[in-house]
């Protein structure tokens, strides 16, 4: 195993797209930020430097981050930010875990733009469990808006009101034509992916957009999935892949065709009854020996609420389960919980309505605490959380159909405790109580295995009989359906404080989130180890 060096200079930068420019927040001037290379096994160090207005903090989103939680990332969740002229050495090792991953700020929403790959190679001499492919692409997809993204962050919270819905989407960068920009080139200023015949590609592609769900999908080409949050899949074909914030998925790509150019579509899923958003960004498929004026196939996306693609896409997936890389499914539970998910509404003085949209987990809205959680919990400091986070919602009421829908939310900093080690499965029960919509949920600190999900309110006497506990999906994020409830199981193998939350960025900010202690265990082998020397301070 080998230690790589990386250094992250946070600094601004002019960007011109969609004919208009702005100041954007950039790893090295980068956008998308650059991408990290390691080996499984191998330890990086990554020095981050701010040198912008604002605080800034980077999350290694998806790496276990096993007993180093001080570099996970979430400001104020475990670090305090880094100030403006201030740095930070990440430093963390990729135990158990080989694939494609992402990493992003995670404070306010710089994340629109400073984000960027981590690809976890297999160890050295280790082969992958799919045919080697020829040579492998990375595709971050993201979001663009003309306007300034930290000024819908109050948008969203002083005044309550969604965020507009970005411009483009972006593919590495390029964005979509766009009606309003005239001197747009067509698909000249897009992303171009250049094959040779005859030729595998493995393409890691990740969803860092901010609040949108994708389908991605390439005019007359299938793509065999063969990996989703660095770890390996039963390979199964299909012509769209659906992608949440957060996700990332391996697929491998044969050029079977001796020519030709081809479409590329990236476009959002909402499953709202009216389409509110059918945005498409095109890329183009591009074989190497084409004639310059060949013609393009094209397809169409999938439509904006195409539900049926997105689930029979999810329904598809499965832990690889192989020898070698078994699924470790808990089989049984220590902890049962249920927490419901879902927007509400709170009293807000200064707003303009005098209530504001609020997201809630079992009817809590919560508050990020001014001292890093898991400083408080390390040192015992009292009065930054309480422990007390409810197992269950606080106000019963039926989740789907008639019955009371209960709006009544309250604020807090709570937090939920797990002995080290037990075995824990949550019921993620949407409530779509204001606007039925699917929550991506992601987990810190651990994967997780996905073992069943319906439509429709949870049956704890009928529904774990159909749970899969064998090969269910494992992974770090995972769409709860609208309407519907999604369980997943883990075990809480890794000290530390960790967050729960919807990755629409929006939601989050809301308070659609939550967080685990989970307890050392008595030896130091089951402890965090200390803080690093150059940790922020609050
Ligand atoms: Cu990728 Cu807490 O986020």
């Amino acid at each position: 195993a080998r230690v790589r060096h990386y250094k992250f200079n946070i600094v601004a930068r002019n960007v011109t797209k969609l004919c208009s420019t702005k100041p954007i927040v950039t790893v090295n001037g980068q956008f998308p930020g650059p991408t990290l290379y390691a080996r499984e096994g191998d330890t990086v160090l990554v020095k981050v430097v701010n040198h912008v207005k604002y605080n800034v903090t980077i999350h290694w989103h998806g790496v276990r981050q096993l007993r180093t939680g001080w570099n996970d990332g979430p400001a104020y969740i475990t670090q305090c930010p880094i100030q403006p002229r201030q740095s930070f050495v990440y430093n963390f090792t990729l135990t158990g875990q080989r694939g494609t991953l992402l990493w992003h700020a995670h404070i306010l929403w710089l994340r629109a733009t400073v984000h960027g790959a981590i690809v976890i190679l297999p160890k050295l001499g280790v082969s992958y469990p799919f045919p080697k492919p020829d040579k492998e692409e990375v595709i971050v997809l993201g979001e663009w808006w003309k306007s300034d993204v930290e000024a819908m962050v109050d948008q969203s919270t002083k005044v309550g009101l969604p965020p507009n819905v970005s411009d483009s989407h972006t593919i590495n960068g390029h964005t979509g034509p766009l009606a309003s920009c005239p001197s747009f080139q067509g698909g000249a200023d897009g992303y171009r992916l250049q094959v040779d015949t005859g030729k595998r590609y493995l393409l890691r592609i990740i969803n860092a957009a901010l609040n949108e769900d994708l389908f991605v999908k390439i005019a007359g080409h299938q793509l065999t999935v063969v990996e989703v949050d660095a770890v390996y899949t039963k390979p199964f074909k299909t012509d769209t892949i659906f992608i949440a914030p957060g996700q990332t998925t391996n697929v491998l790509l044969t050029t079977d065709k001796r020519a030709g150019t081809y479409l590329i579509t990236v476009s959002p899923f909402m499953d709202v009854p009216i389409p509110v958003n059918n945005r498409t960004t095109t890329a183009t498929l591009h074989y190497n020996n084409s004639l310059a004026a060949t013609a393009l196939t094209t397809t169409k996306p999938p439509a904006q609420n195409a539900t049926p693609i997105a689930t029979s896409y999810l329904d598809s997936l499965r832990s690889l389960n192989s020898k070698e890389y078994p699924a470790l499914v808990p089989q049984n539970v220590d902890h049962s919980l249920f927490f419901t998910i879902g927007v509400g509404v709170n009293p807000c003085p200064s707003c303009l309505n005098g209530s504001r949209v609020v997201g809630v987990m079992n009817n809590i809205s919560f508050v990020m605490p001014t001292v890093a959680l898991l400083q408080a919990h390390y040192y015992n400091i009292s009065g930054i959380y309480t422990a007390d986070f409810p197992g269950r919602p606080i106000f019963a009421y039926n989740y789907s159909g008639p019955g009371p829908k209960n709006l009544q939310t309250m604020n807090g900093t709570r937090l939920y405790q797990l002995p080290y080690n037990s075995s824990v499965q949550i019921v993620l029960q949407d409530t779509g109580v204001i606007s039925p919509e699917s929550h991506p949920i992601h987990l810190h600190g651990f994967n997780f295995f996905a073992v069943g999900k319906g439509l429709g309110n949870y049956n704890p006497a009928s529904d774990p009989a159909n749970f899969n506990l064998v090969d269910p999906v494992e992974r770090n994020t995972m769409s709860v359906p609208t309407g519907g409830w999604t369980a997943i199981r883990f075990k809480a193998d890794n000290p530390g404080v960790w967050f729960l939350h919807c990755h629409f960025e929006v939601h989050t900010t809301w308070g659609l989130k939550m967080a685990f202690i989970v307890e050392n265990g008595k030896g130091p082998e089951e402890s965090i180890l200390p803080p690093p020397k150059d940790l922020p301070k609050c």
